[in-house]
């Protein structure tokens, strides 16, 4: 997986990425990583890639020919056309279903845009994909790529180890996660469950699920409703939910 960026800030980029498992994955090549400045495609006195809207408002604009020699300067280079992803509060909201998707791709471009947005005309030009991380504003597109990329990057192949790997965990097939204890056996007066120092495993994967279960329902109901429950499980809440009542 290649990724490249076009942002204003590459050394948040560098900083942020190559820093933990991300970091890791590119030094062992599993992952490479380029940050185009798109500054450096601004070619006139003071390097200036902002100016204000027509019409009037608020704020300054991304021009569209920096950004679109940034984009150049990295699509030349590869044989096919890579998916350009803009990240944008307008777009559609990431999940861990588009990261899956995403993960499948060789190379992907990541536009941040920073001011009151950018110049519509490049975008129309350049984006296949417009990717909001949630429904709030923040200051530039690089914290949503930097999150795309961790994300992508975890689902591919060799970037986790084995006692990292992502198969069971929150979002597989839409449940939550169960809750997770290491030593002691007892801290603050709260013990581990017992079931877990059983070494039951197969009470203990079910114990495991049914907290999976509790979980989502108690926490993301929204989540719990696109879940894969068998019938028995699904009255088996139905029937805790109602213990929990009482
Ligand atoms: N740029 C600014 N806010 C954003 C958000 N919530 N998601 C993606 N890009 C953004």
């Amino acid at each position: 997986m290649n990724f490249h960026v076009l942002t204003l800030f590459p050394e948040m980029i560098l900083n942020g990425m190559n820093t933990s498992i991300t970091g890791r994955a590119i030094a062992a090549g599993r992952l490479s990583l380029e940050a185009v400045n798109i500054r450096d495609f601004a070619f006139n006195k003071h390097q200036k890639v902002d100016d204000y809207p027509y019409g009037g408002g608020a704020g300054m604009l991304m021009q569209a020919e920096p950004v679109y020699l940034a984009w150049q300067s990295v699509a030349e280079k590869l044989e096919r056309k890579p998916r350009v992803v803009y990240l944008t509060p307008q777009g559609q909201v990431f999940r861990q279903s588009m990261a899956a998707e995403l993960a499948g791709e060789e190379d992907l471009i990541f536009l941040c845009g920073h001011y009151e947005g950018i110049d519509e005309r490049v975008l129309e030009e350049i984006v296949t994909d417009y990717v909001s991380i949630g429904d709030y504003v923040l200051t530039g597109g690089e914290l949503p790529a930097m999150v795309l990329m961790d994300c992508i990057s975890r689902m591919v192949p060799g970037v986790l180890s084995n006692q990292e790997s992502g198969e069971t965990e929150s979002f597989a097939g839409n449940l939550l996660e169960y809750p997770q204890y290491s030593r002691p056996e007892e801290w603050h007066g709260r013990r581990v469950p017992d079931i877990l120092l059983s070494g039951h495993h197969a009470n203990i994967d079910k114990w495991r699920r049914e907290q999976s279960i509790l979980r989502t329902a108690q926490r993301r109901p929204d989540l719990l409703k696109k879940a894969d429950l068998t019938n028995k499980e699904w009255a088996w809440l139905k029937a805790e939910r109602k213990q929990e009542e009482l």
